[in-house]
């Protein structure tokens, strides 16, 4: 299956950030032949500029986050139909940030990525243990959780993406070992079948949690590992073009 690496430049830059990385990606883009596709979730504000940015190019690009309904009363919130309006084609859901910063549910996440299905976005869902979890050795029971709970049933294979982020390696230089990875999207998949059935194999798995230029090709060699969900390393372009060229 081809790969998906994904930047998540998470609450990170201001308008000529954005513009430059955008710009520096769309350089390398050009003529290049990567074997995965690229993806970056710029902060909402700069959104529609990094959408013009990289017109013409193939890099597609995401939200962070989206609202479980359509327009209304929702202060600061974002719709999934206006991330689709402003260019974006994919949303990441769940993340662990909003989970710990915003204490979002399963249950939410779930009826988010409805939301984003319906309004075309191909949602992103996150899951992940902390390392109290790890430590209780509940991991795998957190995922199953965590993956019942925020994947709507009956989901088109092609069009969903979950990513494995363990909340310990995340922001903090440690990843997990590729036995752990190998073990936990093996689990991942099969928790699958029973959510969207027969086209198990063709949803994406991605890792997350300090994905860099020099861990990323034994991490993406792993079974079960269809690419990467890159935080701090999205936000320097050789970096992130470094770890696209991993994959
Ligand atoms: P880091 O790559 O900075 O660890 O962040 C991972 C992440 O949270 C991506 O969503």
């Amino acid at each position: 299956m081809r790969a998906l690496i994904a930047g998540n430049w998470k609450m990170n830059g201001l308008t000529e950030d954005a513009r430059s990385l955008a710009g520096a990606l769309k350089a390398r883009a050009e003529g290049a032949q990567l074997a995965c596709d690229l993806l970056v979730c710029p902060p909402f504000p700069y959104l529609a500029l990094v959408a013009q940015a990289l017109a013409g190019s193939r890099i597609a690009i995401g939200g962070q986050d989206c609202h479980s309904t359509g327009n209304g009363a929702h202060t600061g919130d974002t719709a999934a139909a206006m991330l689709r309006d402003v260019g974006c084609s994919y949303v990441i859901l769940g993340h662990s940030e909003r989970r710990s910063n915003h204490q979002e549910t399963d249950a939410q996440v779930r009826a988010k990525a409805e939301a984003a299905m319906t309004a075309g976005l191909v949602p992103i869902v996150c899951v992940g243990e902390t390392e109290k979890e790890r430590n209780a050795d509940q991991t795998l029971a957190v995922i199953a959780r965590q993956v019942k709970g925020s994947i709507p049933v009956g989901m088109e294979a092609a069009r969903l993406v979950v990513a494995y982020e363990p909340v310990w390696a995340i922001g903090t230089g440690r990843t997990a070992t590729p036995a752990d990875v190998v073990k936990v999207h093996a689990e991942i998949r099969r928790l699958l079948v029973g959510l969207v059935g027969e086209g198990a194999e063709k949803v994406r798995i991605l890792y997350g949690g300090s994905v860099k230029p020099d861990n990323a090709r034994e991490l993406l060699s792993q079974a079960n590992v269809d690419g990467a969900l890159v935080g701090g390393a999205s936000l320097d372009a050789e970096a992130f073009w470094a770890i696209a060229e991993s994959a």
